[in-house]
């Protein structure tokens, strides 16, 4: 067996690629988030970066290759560990596991994961395949190209309810990773983890925040704001 083959199929080495892709995920979710902030600066600032984006064209293209090969590599791998901890439990029945002193979001990976996965597929329909210069771009008569179509799909409140509860599974999803991911690297020693735990809580929490404030937003903004000004 080859060395890379020796790596990838023992436990450390699965657990290190789970690690890596989801620092890539957590870097990419981050970036993301602080490109979708600019729709509070309105929409030219908005398209102006989305188009900036496209017009890298081919590199954009590598870039979401990238991405989606990142993001296949991390749901194969941990796909894998669960069905291999879940025979070796099997085989040790009855074996008691430290379930009852891991944390809510650690309880939570394998829903909140599946999830953002099932979420991916009606986000991509959204914004990603969906044309944004059609009539669903507009608002009051003028087309607003991606922030018109960001803005008119969290005008449906089902849409905005399920956008801001997967939030709060991708807050918790990043809590626990990030945590897990510098202990599965080795990064610091014993004694920060308290410090990692906080910090990784505080990750999740602004991430869940700061997207979910984009529908909340949008909710407010439009059936709000005219008793405002
Ligand atoms: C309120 C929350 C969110 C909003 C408003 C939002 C908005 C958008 C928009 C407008 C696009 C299309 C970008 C373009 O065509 O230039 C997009 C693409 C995408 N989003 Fe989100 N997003 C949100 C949350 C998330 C989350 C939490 C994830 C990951 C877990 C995510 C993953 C992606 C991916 C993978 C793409 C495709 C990237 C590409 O094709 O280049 N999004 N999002």
């Amino acid at each position: 067996m080859s060395a890379v083959k020796r790596y990838l199929s023992s436990s450390i080495g699965k657990k290190q690629i789970i690690a890596a892709s989801g620092f890539l995920l957590i870097v990419y979710v981050v970036l993301h988030l602080i490109g979708n902030l600019l729709i509070f600066a309105g929409p030219d600032a908005f398209n102006g970066y989305t188009e900036k984006l496209h017009s890298l064209g081919l590199v954009l293209r590598l870039i979401e290759f990238g991405l989606a090969s990142v993001f296949v590599i991390h749901i194969g791998f941990t796909a894998k560990v669960v069905m291999e901890n879940r025979w070796a439990r099997s085989e040790r029945y009855n074996v008691s596991d430290a379930s009852e002193t891991r944390s809510f979001a650690a309880k939570m990976m394998a829903y909140s994961g599946s999830l953002i996965l099932l979420f991916l597929f009606f986000h991509l329909a959204d914004f990603t395949f969906a044309d944004p210069y059609s009539q669903a771009s507009e608002i009051r008569d003028i087309n607003f190209g991606l922030y018109g179509l960001v803005y008119n799909s969290f005008l449906n409140p089902v849409r905005s309810i399920f956008y801001i509860l997967v939030m709060v599974a991708v807050g918790l999803h990043v809590s626990h990773s990030a945590q897990s991911l510098v202990q599965t690297f080795g990064l610091m020693p014993a004694k920060y983890k308290p410090l990692i735990r906080r910090c990784s809580i505080g990750l999740g929490i602004v991430v869940t925040v700061l997207f979910s404030s984009i529908p909340i937003y949008i909710m407010i903004h439009r059936n709000f704001w005219s008793f405002f000004n």
